[in-house]
């Protein structure tokens, strides 16, 4: 008994890092109106598109050189297709390969112990598609072009991913309109379990706390 208990304690102190290198998954994507301000998009589509898969620590320092020697090859895309073209499009220039690597370089390495190549990309893909934001958010009346209630905007996602807190990133325009950019849904290591996402303590200057504002406002398509 004695014994059993110590492990459970051992189990609960030691931090995800070893083997995964993080202690939980961010999905991250992004409205393109928003991505692609101040001009119009290079590629259109029909809602919100994947930015990346972001294996993230709680303590929110992000180390953008996990040790892995793995380039970003097709290969590693190859077998997604036209899958992900359609859910994660580079809007802005069309540049869909080399956002890809990017994000491989600055993310997908993190948690390649557990998800190499293909499987990182398809793990993205396969929880993007658990979750349809713009259906939840056009189910609470939040359509294209509505200014809503921040709070609506945050019920309306936490209604598609088992109540947890959702990552809201928001821009602000020139005139001082604070509009929707990005949603995070955070999971556990795995990919499985949605957690609530950390609060954004001190925004990177470009992120706007959406919570901070009273309205937000989904750009029209
Ligand atoms: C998380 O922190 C650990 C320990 O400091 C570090 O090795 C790892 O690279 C970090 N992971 C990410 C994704 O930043
Ligand atoms: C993705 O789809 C777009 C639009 O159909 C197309 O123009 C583009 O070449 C495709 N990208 C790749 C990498 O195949």
């Amino acid at each position: 008994m004695k014994l059993f208990i110590f492990i459970i304690f051992f189990y609960l102190q030691v931090p995800n890092y070893e083997g995964n290198a993080y202690d939980f998954l961010k999905l991250v994507e992004q409205w393109p109106p928003a991505a692609c301000l101040p001009n119009k998009c290079f590629r259109i589509t029909n809602g919100f598109g994947v930015h990346g898969l972001w294996p993230s620590n709680t303590s929110g320092i992000h180390s953008r050189t996990c040790d892995s020697s793995t380039k970003f090859t097709t290969s590693m895309v190859q077998p997604l297709f036209p899958r992900i073209n359609n859910s994660w499009p580079e809007v802005i220039n069309g540049k869909e390969e080399w956002f890809w690597g990017h994000e491989w370089e600055a993310h997908g390495k993190c948690s390649e112990a557990k998800f190499p190549g293909s499987d990182y990309f398809k793990l993205a893909l396969d929880i993007k598609d658990r979750a349809n934001l713009l259906q939840a958010l056009n189910s609470k009346n939040i359509k294209p072009g509505s200014s809503e209630p921040v709070k609506d905007f945050e019920d309306a996602i936490k209604s598609v991913i088992n109540g947890k807190r959702p990552e809201l990133r928001c821009l602000k325009d020139r005139k001082g309109v604070v509009y929707l950019h990005e949603v995070g849904l955070c999971l556990d290591p795995d990919g499985v379990q949605y957690i609530d996402c950390p609060l954004i303590s001190q925004p990177p200057p470009s992120v706007t706390n959406c919570l901070l504002n009273p309205k937000l406002m989904l750009l029209p398509l």
